[in-house]
């Protein structure tokens, strides 16, 4: 199972292991991490899943679609390593991908 890192709002830190056939929103959802909404389930339509991704895996990372690229302009907290943590997949490939979680718009 690859490992998974999370930064909550206030820096905390939890590494937590998550399965590979799941997205990461779902990973960071089912470890309990209340603040992640993710509104829509999901469905790339409410950007409440938002997270800042470790640089250092962006060449991991699958593509961004317009869609996702679209709702990500809606957020105030928007960086070069925003994605939509319901877009991304966890893979073996990403073991030991660190997010933070986005400020709530
Ligand atoms: S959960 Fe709604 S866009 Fe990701």
């Amino acid at each position: 199972m690859p490992k998974l890192i999370v930064v909550t709002r206030n820096g905390e830190e939890r590494e937590v292991m998550g399965d590979a056939d799941l997205s990461v929103m779902e990973v960071i959802r089912d470890n309990g991490f209340d603040e992640l909404l993710a509104l829509c389930g999901g469905c790339c339509s409410c950007a409440t899943c938002h997270v800042h991704v470790d640089p250092d895996f962006a060449g991991k990372l699958p593509p961004m679609s317009e869609d996702e690229n679209d709702l990500l302009d809606s957020s105030s907290d928007r960086d070069d390593h925003s994605r939509l943590s319901c877009q991304i997949q966890f893979t073996s490939a990403l073991d030991g991908l660190r997010v933070r979680i986005a400020e709530e718009d």
